[in-house]
């Protein structure tokens, strides 16, 4: 089967989609697999032949010149962070195309990239989710809004985003408000402001095969920094234990609103879901669902991958038969 490597992106986290789609690239079973692949960047799309060479993609069909010869691909492996390949653009695309890949569809990508209509979805379905407001740029921002309604500290982030980028916390109702919902403006039209809620940060893999849903090994982050933001994800300023140290039964809850969440959304392929484990309500409450979580060497994916006894080979293999199904 030939497979498409989809990398880069056009948002900040294209870096990240790099780093991922290397070691991914590493463990793709070449086997079973030819893999080529094509980056979706501000340059255009192209297909990178590891060599040095780039040529443009067909974009009418997703086709590649190879050797002179028209090439098209049996699926794609998605392995862009945020716009366009975690929010449903590309997703819309290849369905328009009949082209497999291995995320969410591209209704269930749009909505999980929407942290805002994750909560009140995930919220619908009786998981705990924090309180917030959102804030959409000139228009109804009322820092008032947040004040009457949340209590502080309080995260300010981009609605539709990932990797912590234009997010802070704010520990009360001062000019730092102002600062860091401008800064979350920064990268989106829309700004979450949620209650900071007080607990473990746990974090789950979770994906499908052969129509069971599995859950990885999950993993509790430490922080060094105020949260986990960008410099704690990737240039080592965090803990991250993996299997994580908890009792079985909060394990259990983890896992089992994890699968809950994973139905509810209809969800397909690997995703990370991220919580906050609250030892007073006795509950996980759901910060945001990844639908293509981080691979790079600092990621917790392959981590959890490892942790469950699979090489990241098997388990590329599994989730790129699984874009078949
Ligand atoms: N958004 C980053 C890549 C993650 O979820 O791992
Ligand atoms: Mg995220």
């Amino acid at each position: 089967k030939r497979i498409a490597l989809v990398t880069g992106g056009y948002s900040g986290e294209a870096q990240i989609s790099y780093k991922s789609a290397i070691t991914v690239a590493q463990n793709v079973d070449r086997e079973k697999f030819d893999l080529y692949t094509i980056d979706i960047c501000k340059e255009g799309w192209l297909y990178d032949d590891g060599k040095g060479n780039r040529t443009p993609v067909d974009m009418n069909d997703f086709s590649i010149n190879f050797d002179g010869n028209k090439l098209t691909f049996d699926a794609a492996l998605m392995c862009i962070h945020g716009n366009p390949g975690e929010d449903g653009k590309l997703q819309g695309y290849f369905d328009m195309l009949k082209i497999p890949y291995t995320s969410c569809d591209a209704a269930t990508s749009a909505l999980t990239f929407n942290k805002r209509y994750t909560v009140a979805v995930a919220a619908f379905s009786g998981i705990r989710v924090a309180r917030s407001v959102l804030l959409i740029k000139n228009r109804f921002t009322n820092p008032e809004e947040i004040i009457n309604n949340l209590q502080f500290p309080v995260f300010v982030k981009p609605n539709n985003g990932g990797s912590s980028i234009g997010m802070s916390k704010v520990n009360n109702a001062s000019e730092e408000l102002g600062a860091a919902i401008e800064k979350a403006f920064n990268e989106d039209d829309q700004v979450l402001v949620e209650e900071f809620i007080q607990g473990r940060e746990l974090t789950i893999g979770v994906f499908r095969k052969n129509n069971e849903i599995i859950t990885l090994p999950m993993t509790e982050i430490i922080s060094q920094k105020e949260f986990f933001d960008f410099e704690a994800k990737y240039l080592g300023k965090s803990e991250e234990i993996t299997p994580a140290e908890v009792d079985e039964t909060v394990a259990e809850k983890i896992r089992a609103a994890a699968k809950k969440i994973y139905q509810v959304f209809n969800c397909k392929g690997i995703v990370r879901i991220d919580f906050i484990y609250n030892e007073k309500a006795a509950e996980p409450f759901m910060l945001e669902i990844n639908t293509v979580p981080g691979q790079s060497e600092a990621s917790l994916v392959p981590q959890q991958v490892k942790a469950m006894g699979w090489t990241l080979k098997e388990f590329y293999t599994a989730v790129i038969e699984e874009a078949f199904v």
